[in-house]
C-alpha cells in the first residue's frame, strides 16, 4: 500500500510503499483510509520528541482517522501507540478505539476536529465537573484547539468564555465563535510581562477553569495574575494543562498553592483510561457532524505528504490528508 513513512527522525516523512498491515485478531478490522489531521501530536511522534514515543522506526504517522470498512460502515478510530499509524491507505482498526459514524458524515471534517476538540470536549466533561453557568478562559485561544474550546465551553452551558492569544485577526474571530472577551498575549515585547498579566487579572480573574494550550510563559504570567486579582482567593480555579505550545516548563511560585484555592491538573493520554476518553467521543463525533462546532480543514492528498509537512496554513486550520 502507499503510506507516509519515517525512516529517520530528522526528516519529514515520505510518501513510500509499506507491507499492507493484516487483522489478527477478532477485534481488528483493516478498513480503507479516508481522512487522518496532521495535529500537532502527529508531529511530535513523527520527529520522535512525544512522551510516548519509543523510538521506533520506520513508522507511519497519524494518531487518529476516519474509515470505512469493507461493508460500508464509517469508523472514527484512534491509532494503537505503535508504528502504524493512519497516515496510509489501508490501516488495522482496534474496534475498543473506534466509534461508529452515521452516514453521510464528512470525513474530513470530523478528522480535522475530533483531536483537538476532545481537548477540551473531555477535559471539561471528565477532568472536572463543569456546571453550566461557569465560567472558563481559554489560554491560547487563537488554534485550532483553543477555538473549538471557546465553542464548546459555551456549547457545555458556560456563562462567560475569555479566549487569551496572540493573533489579533483569530483573537477578532473568536467572538464569533462564542467568546465573550478575548485577551492579547501579545504586547510585552521584551519587557517583563507585566502588561499581559494586567490585562489577565482585570479580565480573567473570577473564572472557574483556565483550559491551558500553552503552558510556559504565558502560564507562568497568567497563574500569579489571575490568583491575585481573584475577589474571592477560596474559590477552587482548576487550572487543566492541555498543550505546551509556549514551553515545557513553568516556575511555580509556592505561595500561589497556599494563598489560593488553585487545583492544577492535566487531560490527555494517561490522565484519564483509554475507555474514559472513548466514552465522549460520540457524542463529541455528532456535534461536529452536526456542524454545531466550526471547523475549518485544508484537505491534501496524501502523496503530497512532504508538502504538507511544512505547509503555511492559516491560524485555527487544520491541514487533513487524504488517502
Ligand atoms: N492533551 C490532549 O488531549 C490534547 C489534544 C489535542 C491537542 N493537544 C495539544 O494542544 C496544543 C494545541 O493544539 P492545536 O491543535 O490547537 O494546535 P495549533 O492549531 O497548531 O495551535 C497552536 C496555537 O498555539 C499558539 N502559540 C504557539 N506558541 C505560542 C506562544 N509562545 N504564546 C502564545 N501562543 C502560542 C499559536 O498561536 P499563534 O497563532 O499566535 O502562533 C496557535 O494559536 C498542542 O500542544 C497539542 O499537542 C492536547
Amino acid at each position: 500500500m502507499h503510506a507516509a513513512v519515517v525512516r529517520s527522525f530528522g526528516t519529514p516523512p515520505r510518501y513510500d510503499t509499506f507491507a499492507t498491515p493484516a487483522d489478527s485478531a477478532p477485534h481488528e478490522i483493516l478498513v480503507d483510509v479516508l481522512a487522518a489531521g496532521l495535529h500537532p501530536r502527529v508531529r511530535s511522534a513523527a520527529d520522535g520528541s512525544h512522551y510516548t514515543s519509543d523510538g521506533t522506526l520506520p513508522l507511519i504517522p497519524g494518531i487518529d482517522a476516519v474509515g470505512r470498512t469493507q461493508e460500508g460502515e464509517l469508523l472514527y478510530f484512534v491509532a494503537p501507540d505503535t508504528a502504524l499509524g493512519t497516515m496510509a491507505e489501508h490501516a488495522v482498526v482496534d474496534r475498543r478505539r473506534a466509534i461508529t459514524l452515521p452516514a453521510g458524515t464528512d470525513p474530513v471534517a470530523v478528522a480535522a476536529a475530533m483531536n483537538p476538540g476532545m481537548s477540551s470536549w473531555v477535559a471539561l466533561r471528565r477532568r472536572v465537573s463543569f456546571k453550566p453557568g461557569g465560567s472558563v478562559l481559554v489560554m491560547g485561544a487563537t488554534g485550532n484547539a483553543g477555538q473549538l474550546a471557546v465553542q464548546i465551553a459555551k456549547h457545555l452551558g458556560a456563562d462567560r468564555v475569555i479566549g487569551a492569544g496572540r493573533d489579533p485577526r483569530r483573537l477578532d474571530l473568536l467572538k464569533s465563535l462564542g467568546a465573550d472577551e478575548v485577551i492579547s498575549l501579545d504586547g510585552d515585547g521584551d519587557g517583563d510581562g507585566d502588561e499581559v498579566a494586567d490585562r489577565l487579572g482585570r479580565t480573567a480573574a473570577d473564572v472557574d477553569v483556565v483550559i491551558d494550550y500553552l503552558w510556559g510563559r504565558p502560564a507562568q504570567q497568567a497563574m500569579p495574575a489571575l490568583l491575585k486579582a481573584r475577589t474571592d482567593r477560596s474559590k477552587a480555579l482548576a487550572w487543566i494543562q492541555i498543550g505546551s505550545m509556549a514551553g515545557q516548563d513553568i516556575t511555580l511560585p509556592s505561595y500561589l498553592l497556599r494563598a489560593a484555592n488553585l487545583n492544577i491538573m492535566g487531560s490527555g493520554q494517561g490522565s484519564l483510561a483509554t475507555a474514559g476518553i472513548l466514552a465522549e467521543l460520540p457524542s463529541l463525533a455528532e456535534e461536529i457532524a452536526s456542524g454545531a462546532l466550526t471547523v475549518d480543514p485544508l484537505p491534501m492528498p496524501l502523496d503530497q505528504v512532504e508538502q504538507a509537512w511544512s505547509a503555511p496554513t492559516a491560524p485555527g486550520q487544520r491541514i487533513v490528508l487524504t488517502p
